[in-house]
């Protein structure tokens, strides 16, 4: 059986980050993917990724549903998944997870994957940071789930935004205990290309 994951891409500033996950995903003939993209994450794609729109990244899920469709599979804890990421996640989307709002169906899958226990990896894009952002970031990981920032690391010498960019997705995928080579990790010297 593949394992299914949820993708869920907010309107947070780095859609290149969830279209990076898709991608990666994409290659991995194991993975089945269930993506929920917000209407706010069309509007980040457009202005910041323009070579991207929301009907090609969906071209590469397994599964695409709408943020309105609440009667999706991934809105039951009965549909079994591996796990969720929220890849960027906005601080609208962090405030509604830590509240259990459940209000469109990212949010709810989010909710979902908390209550039944199964990995839920946020992605949060904003800085600074004032005391409400982090107490919800400490409400999610109190409930479980894992906050993981977009920080970039050097000590892979990134020559490239791409290679900081695969550096935050190869984090992402090692939460998910899924094998990759996006960075040269600490103490290695040598690439094995599992996932590119
Ligand atoms: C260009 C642009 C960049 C944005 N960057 C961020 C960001 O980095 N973090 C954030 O929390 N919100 C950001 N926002 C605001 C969100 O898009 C907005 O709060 C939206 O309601 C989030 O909805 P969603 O979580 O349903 O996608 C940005 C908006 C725009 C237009």
């Amino acid at each position: 059986m593949k394992k299914r994951i949820i993708v869920g891409i907010t309107g947070a500033s780095g859609p290149i980050y969830g279209i990076r996950l898709m991608e990666v995903f994409s290659r991995i003939p194991s993975i089945e993917t269930h993506l929920v993209l917000s209407d706010s994450a069309g509007i980040t794609m457009s202005l910041e990724s323009p070579g991207w729109t929301p009907a090609r990244l969906k071209a590469l899920a397994h599964h695409s549903h709408s943020p309105a469709d609440l009667a999706a599979p991934i809105s039951s804890g009965s549909f079994k998944t591996h796990g969720m990421v929220v890849i960027p996640c906005s601080m609208k989307t962090l405030g509604n997870i830590a509240h259990s709002t459940g209000g469109d169906l990212l949010c709810r899958a989010a909710d979902v994957a908390l209550k039944e226990r199964r990995r839920l990896i946020l992605v949060p894009r904003e800085t600074p940071l004032h005391l409400i952002h982090l107490r919800n970031m400490a409400a999610v990981t109190e409930a479980g789930a894992i906050i993981a920032p977009p920080a970039p690391a050097f000590y892979h010498q990134p020559k490239t935004i791409q290679d900081l960019i695969d550096h935050t997705i190869g984090k992402v995928l090692d939460l998910l205990e899924i094998e990759h080579d996006l960075f040269q990790r600490w103490g290695s010297s040598r690439k094995s290309r599992v996932a590119k």
